[in-house]
């Protein structure tokens, strides 16, 4: 029998006080399912593993007696200003996770000035998020399969004032994952991604015992090289790639003129046995210079870990499953709180490492 779900809090308890206090939290609150889904990664989950483990190995190197009275956590990244390096990763069907769905992760965002990027699959229009955060939003794409329904989305992200676009390009089929199947989890009626409503049907296939529904069905749609440069001539938006690890890749990018690389496997779940983000995080800062924009994501659960990934090459640091944790146990306080944490966190490491400004934290500061 399904255990009865708490409702989400309208305070924070005493003893929830980092992010992995959310993550046991949320137990209480999501479904067996959801949770399975959303704390889960592909196949054997050997990436999703190695995603903690290589971040903790590295150390950090303080260095003492620093002034650190005219200490910041601000950041500039594409022009845009940040109050600190935390952005809020995609998540798609936060209604899974609370009733106000997108919407309260937007208004604590808002609330502890931190940039967000909003799913393609996210349960609230786009609009509507983008109305509920004055803070820098940017649109993460997915590729559908009919082109000018992939325009018509850019065109509404454009309006509504998302500045960039984040497209995703690690996940053009969904990986193995035999944890959520295990658990059963299918979309509860009533969580839909709202903003594909208008999608054009997709053609029937049907496919002769000589092909494969891989390559010649679920792939024949997923984008190519060729279609990010379509999309760079529909749009002035930076456009980013997410879901790089091959330095390769992440040169091409540049080369094709675009704005950025978030280094990330997607949280371990879409290929399982690839490196962790943060070990080809300063292989790909290497490899495309200083000058290029680099995210990363994976695994970041406190101010240490942030700190690592800036030390590491990353210009931002993106956060996936703490906020659907957060979200599930708290609505938009509990998010809020979760960024405040993850903030002070930060200014606390930054401070007793003795790198008081984004720009200090090098990769002096590790031990590894
Ligand atoms: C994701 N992620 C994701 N990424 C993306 O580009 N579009 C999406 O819609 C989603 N949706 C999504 C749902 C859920 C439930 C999870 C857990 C993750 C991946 C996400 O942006 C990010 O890459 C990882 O979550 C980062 O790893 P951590 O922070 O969860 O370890
Ligand atoms: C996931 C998809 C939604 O990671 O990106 O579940």
């Amino acid at each position: 029998m399904e255990k009865s779900l708490k409702t989400p809090l309208n305070s924070i308890p005493q003893d929830l006080v980092c992010a992995a206090d959310y993550a046991r939290y949320a137990k209480q609150h999501l479904s067996h399912a959801v949770y399975e889904y959303v704390v889960g990664g592909g196949a054997d989950e050997i990436t999703l593993r190695r995603n903690r483990q290589k971040l903790d190995e590295y150390f950090i190197l303080p260095s003492v007696l620093k002034d650190c009275t005219k200490g910041g956590t601000h950041t500039t990244v594409l022009g845009q200003p940040f109050r600190h390096p935390l952005m809020l990763a995609p998540v798609a069907f936060q209604q899974l996770a609370h009733p106000q769905a997108e919407l309260a992760t937007a208004e604590a965002a808002n609330h502890l000035e931190t940039g967000m990027i909003v799913s393609t699959l996210a349960t609230r229009s786009l609009e509507d998020i983008a109305a509920s955060t004055s803070q820098t939003k940017w649109f993460q794409l997915y590729f559908q399969q009919d082109k000018e329904f992939t325009l018509s989305l850019v065109r509404r992200a454009e309006q509504a004032g998302y500045s960039a676009l984040v497209v995703t390009v690690d996940a053009p089929l969904h990986g193995i994952r035999n944890r959520a199947q295990r658990a059963g989890f299918v979309l509860p009626e009533g969580v839909e991604a709202v903003n594909l409503r208008d999608r054009p049907p997709l053609p029937r296939q049907s496919f002769d015992p000589s092909q494969s529904v891989v390559f010649q069905g679920m792939m024949s749609e997923a984008p190519v090289w060729e279609d990010i440069r379509w999309l760079q001539k529909q749009t002035t938006l930076p456009i980013i790639l997410k879901g790089i690890l091959s330095p390769i890749d992440a040169v091409q990018a540049r080369e094709l003129g675009l704005a950025g690389v978030v280094v990330s496997n997607h949280g371990g779940r879409t290929l399982d046995c690839v490196p962790s983000s943060i070990e080809m995080l300063p292989v790909i800062r290497e490899a495309v210079g200083t000058d290029f924009v680099v995210l990363y994501d994976g695994a970041v659960e406190r101010g240490t870990d942030t700190f690592k990934a800036l030390a590491l090459g990353a210009d931002l640091v993106c956060l996936g499953r703490p906020q659907f944790y957060a979200l599930a146990v708290a609505g938009a306080l509990g998010v809020a709180h979760l960024l405040r944490i993850l903030r002070e966190e930060l200014e606390v490491t930054m401070s007793l490492a003795g790198t008081p400004t984004i720009d200090s934290i090098t990769s002096h500061s590790l031990q590894y």
